[in-house]
């Protein structure tokens, strides 16, 4: 049996069957390459889902990692410590809020977002107690927690782990006239918390205005604006947020993924003090939050996207994936749609979501040397590290464009 088959055998018998892999078994990863056991060097296409913006194994982020790990790793928050002061201080300078609340997965960012936003509620909104309500958008992914699934309205991530989180309201995405409408009727909704391009649905990009309508509706109704760009944000869409474009700001801006380079779960809210200061000694933490190692790690994950203008980069790179692909697959009958925005795109599949031909494509792209993963059946994503030079961009868009090819007069059959 090959090593791969052993590696996933195990996975098999001993993990919780709680992920669908493509069948490849990673070893080993540097700037925008991973290695699989047998050796065979590939081109990362989802970048652990944008949290690998700065490339594998950065070696200034691993650095950081290796003197900060050697030094202290954890205090807790009972005590100070010397690294998360001047983290702190840095990423709100950075970003333009007065404070910061650190924790660790991206879910436990939005989890506190949500708490935030409901103390906020009851002592400066005056909504009566228990009674706030948070919209959030159809479609939307915001991890797996309970009140994050609460929130989802994917049967998938919802069924059967009810009963659900009360408080929730769901509007479409993209449809300002629809959060207008709940807002008017409603004045006990204190926030609503939007991905500024869904990317788990499948990169739905919303319309030009549409994240300043928002920010101007919850501004005039006293709403929270919030954004969750743990997928979005750190440079991955061309800017470093992706509310840069729409030139907004949010009330709460929740950061995850890519705030480490992929190195450690480190994740954060941003808020300023009229808002933060609402959660008080006592009433939300984490052991792991804003811990020296974190911080250590954190700092230089942001300090190489800053220092290798990757916000720019991923602009430019964006620009040639969609341009020359498009060009590339111009007449494919297989393609509905070639989306996105930076270096966070997806190609649709012209099937619907239960063909099984989108995941066909991603194993061909593997043979191929290129890692992508389908998203809601019939939408492959492409998210390199933006690390990616033009001359390995274009290497990928070949590999692609063939690799879509290939099942043109195959399609029938799917
Ligand atoms: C927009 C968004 N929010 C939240 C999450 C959850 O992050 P984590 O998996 O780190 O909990 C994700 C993960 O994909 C995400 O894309």
């Amino acid at each position: 049996m090959s090593r791969t088959n052993e590696l996933i055998d195990l996975e098999n018998q001993y993990g919780a069957h709680n992920y669908h892999p493509l069948p490849v078994v990673l070893d080993k990863g540097e700037g925008p390459f991973v290695w699989d056991v047998e050796g065979k060097r590939y081109f990362d296409f989802l970048s652990a889902y944008s949290a690998v913006n700065q490339g594998h194994c950065h070696p200034k982020i691993i650095g950081a990692l290796k003197t900060q790990a050697e030094k202290m790793t954890l205090t807790s928050r009972a005590f100070y410590n010397s690294k998360l002061g001047e983290f702190e201080q840095f990423i709100t300078k950075l970003f333009g809020f007065d404070k910061v609340l650190m924790m660790n997965s991206g879910v436990e960012a939005v989890e506190t977002a949500i708490k935030l936003c409901r103390k906020w509620a009851y002592q400066k909104k005056g909504i009566p107690q228990n009674e706030a309500k948070i919209v959030f958008a159809k479609h939307n992914f915001h991890g797996r927690t309970l009140a994050a699934v609460s929130a989802s309205t994917d049967p998938q991530s919802k069924a059967e782990f009810g009963p659900y989180l009360p408080g929730i309201e769901i509007i479409s995405y993209n449809d300002t006239e629809a959060l207008s409408q709940i807002i008017a009727k409603d004045d006990k909704i204190a926030g609503f918390i939007v991905e500024p391009i869904q990317g788990e649905a499948g990169v739905i990009v919303p319309h030009e205005n549409y994240l300043k309508e928002v920010a101007a509706i919850c501004k005039k109704a006293n709403v929270l604006f919030i954004a969750d760009e743990i997928q979005t944000g750190i440079a991955r869409t061309g800017k470093m947020l992706c509310v840069d474009h729409a030139e907004v700001k949010p009330d709460i801006l929740i950061l995850g993924k890519a705030l480490s380079g992929g190195v450690l779960p480190v994740s954060a809210v941003l808020a300023n003090d009229k808002i933060m200061l609402c959660i008080k000694p006592g009433e939300h933490g984490s052991t792991f939050g804003g811990n020296p190692l974190a911080c250590a790690v954190a700092q230089a994950a942001l300090e190489v996207v800053l220092d290798e203008k990757l916000a720019e980069k991923a602009e430019k790179l964006g620009e040639i994936f969609r341009t020359e692909l498009k060009e590339m697959l111009s007449d494919s009958e297989l393609v509905k749609e070639i989306r996105g925005k930076g270096l966070l795109n997806a190609v649709e599949i012209n099937t619907d979501e239960e063909s099984k031909l989108a995941w066909e494509i991603c194993l061909e792209l593997r043979d191929r040397g290129l890692l992508a993963k389908p998203t809601h059946g019939n939408k492959i994503r492409f998210a390199p590290p933006l690390v990616i030079d033009a001359k390995q961009l274009r290497e990928s868009i070949k590999i692609i464009a063939e690799s879509i090819n290939k099942f043109e007069s195959e399609m029938a059959s799917f």
